[in-house]
């Protein structure tokens, strides 16, 4: 790591550009974003999520709406919200033509609720409905999305936010909630159907976009005062772009990765939020009133804002900010003894320039034209998606520790439902998060190895596979068993 700081996202900027990774970015501006996503009222029924065809200002709110599936009419869909230990209660209504179902990101849930169609739940069809009750065991930022043909519904928009509360939240003057997309859109503005299921962008990065949105709308700035402390919640939500974030000018501490408290700590390079990772920061207001300071990107090019946070005139609200508040009382999972560990080998192959040769697929092992033909041009220990077997299957509470490598030329972040996981080693190297970050998705760098560690704590069947939607959808993907 270059200048001696911490590896938040186990990797560099400067790692993830040498890794090769290049796509053309086309960054809006001059719109006004729309902040923090709306707070569901107080209610005693299931709250209502219908997933529908809708307009979204995508272009910003002079221009005409862009046709998407959203949940409730918006995107992102609304933001809910419970206190940790609460049951959240969700009817989900189908108003699509195609089956769909939720999958609620990062929460321990309970097996039967996680919205995996093919193995928790059948896809709710058309016309029908589907009632996820469930508690959330652990406050932090999360979100939930389709988890059927996820590489189109969610590209389209079906992803909303959901907050689970600290019982006492930490003390800050504002909240924001930002989320991330990037968008694949035509020259009339529509979203480009002709490349869902393109084989060749799954083969390569994934359905890269040419359009970036904060909040459903296009970058522009952000209300804040001068002296506020604001906790600033960030979720990437797409399907296939990595963002590398830094603010300008302020020093914002990392508070949380995917949904979990971690020790506070400035990053002293930008920070990558791979698809469906989320960072919690504490941001004191240091800039000068009436100042504009860029929320930057530098994943694929130079820096280039993607939002702005833009001070009022007001004079500062406090000039010194005491030592900032921790995010309340966290129940890291448990760290397993590494000794008794059961120890789990899991190569992934495959892809453009990737060099696989056969791979099973429908249980035959299958040369890689026969694999391109099925869209199934990526493997897990040499399985082309199939999803007869578990990657591993162990009784509750077993320590696992699962050796990692990407042998492909791309970068894939993995994600495993129901449990969160800690970096052992990466490349061979021991890892500082070892135990005290806890992450749901790990991102791996073209040829890395990373080792990871959990104790299998839920029962259940949980699926693992890469949140490159259209990565999972050609073969990036397994399942664990915990009995
Ligand atoms: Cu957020 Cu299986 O996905
Ligand atoms: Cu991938």
């Amino acid at each position: 790591m270059d200048g001696g700081g911490i590896r938040l996202m186990g990797v560099t900027r400067r790692t993830f550009l040498r890794a090769g990774a290049a796509a053309g970015i086309l960054a809006a501006s001059g719109c006004r974003a729309r902040v923090d996503a709306r707070t569901d009222p107080g209610r005693s029924g299931p709250i209502r999520i219908e997933a529908a065809p809708a307009k979204a200002p995508l272009l910003g709110p002079a221009e005409q709406g862009t046709d998407v599936w959203a949940y409730n009419g918006t995107v992102a869909g609304p933001a809910l919200r419970v206190k940790r230990g609460a049951e959240l209660a969700v009817r989900l209504e189908n108003r699509l033509t195609q089956g769909t179902s939720i999958h609620w990101h990062g929460i321990r849930i309970d097996n039967a609720m996680d919205g995996v169609v093919g193995m928790t739940q059948d896809a709710v069809a058309p016309g029908d409905g589907f009632d996820y009750r469930f508690t959330c065991p652990d406050a932090g930022t999360y979100w939930y999305h389709s988890h059927n043909r996820s590489w189109e519904q969610v590209a389209r928009g079906l992803y909303g936010v959901l907050i689970v509360e600290e019982e006492e939240p930490p003390a800050v003057d504002r909240e924001i909630t930002l989320v991330l997309d990037d968008w694949r859109l035509d020259e009339a503005g529509a979203i480009h159907e002709a490349s869902f299921g393109a084989l060749h962008d799954w083969a390569h990065q994934g359905r890269i976009g040419n359009w970036i949105t904060v909040n459903g709308a296009p970058p522009g700035d952000i209300a804040i005062r001068a002296g506020e402390r604001i906790r600033l919640r960030v979720l990437n939500a797409a399907t296939a772009r990595i963002f590398a974030l830094a603010i300008a000018g302020h020093e914002a501490r990392v508070a949380a990765i995917d949904g979990f408290a971690c020790p506070p700590s400035a990053p002293t390079d930008s920070l990558l939020f791979a698809p469906g990772q989320r960072v919690d920061y504490l941001l004191d207001a240091t800039g000068e009133p009436g100042g504009r300071y860029a929320l930057l990107d530098d994943a694929y090019s130079d820096a280039r804002p993607i939002s702005f946070l833009a001070y009022s005139d007001e004079p500062p609200k406090r000039t010194q900010f005491d030592a900032p508040p921790p995010l309340g009382e966290t129940r890291p999972p448990t760290m397993p003894d590494p000794a008794e560990a059961l120890r789990v080998d899991m190569v992934m192959e495959g892809g453009a320039m990737g060099g696989m040769g056969q791979a099973m697929l429908n249980g035959e092992m299958t040369g890689p034209r026969d694999l391109a033909q099925a869209g199934r041009v990526w493997a897990v220990n040499g399985v082309a998606g199939d999803l007869d077997k578990p990657l591993f299957s162990v009784p509750r509470g077993r320590g696992v520790r699962i050796a990692m490598v990407n042998d492909t030329a791309w970068p894939h972040v993995m994600h495993l439902h129901g449990h969160h996981v800690t970096l052992l080693t990466l490349d061979g190297a021991p890892s500082p998060e070892a135990g005290t970050i806890w992450r749901d998705g790990v991102l791996m760098m073209p040829r890395q190895q990373a080792e990871i560690a959990l104790v299998a704590d839920n029962p259940g069947k949980w699926f693992f596979h890469c949140h490159m939607l259209g990565h999972q959808a050609a073969g990036m993907r397994t399942w664990i068993e915990v009995t």
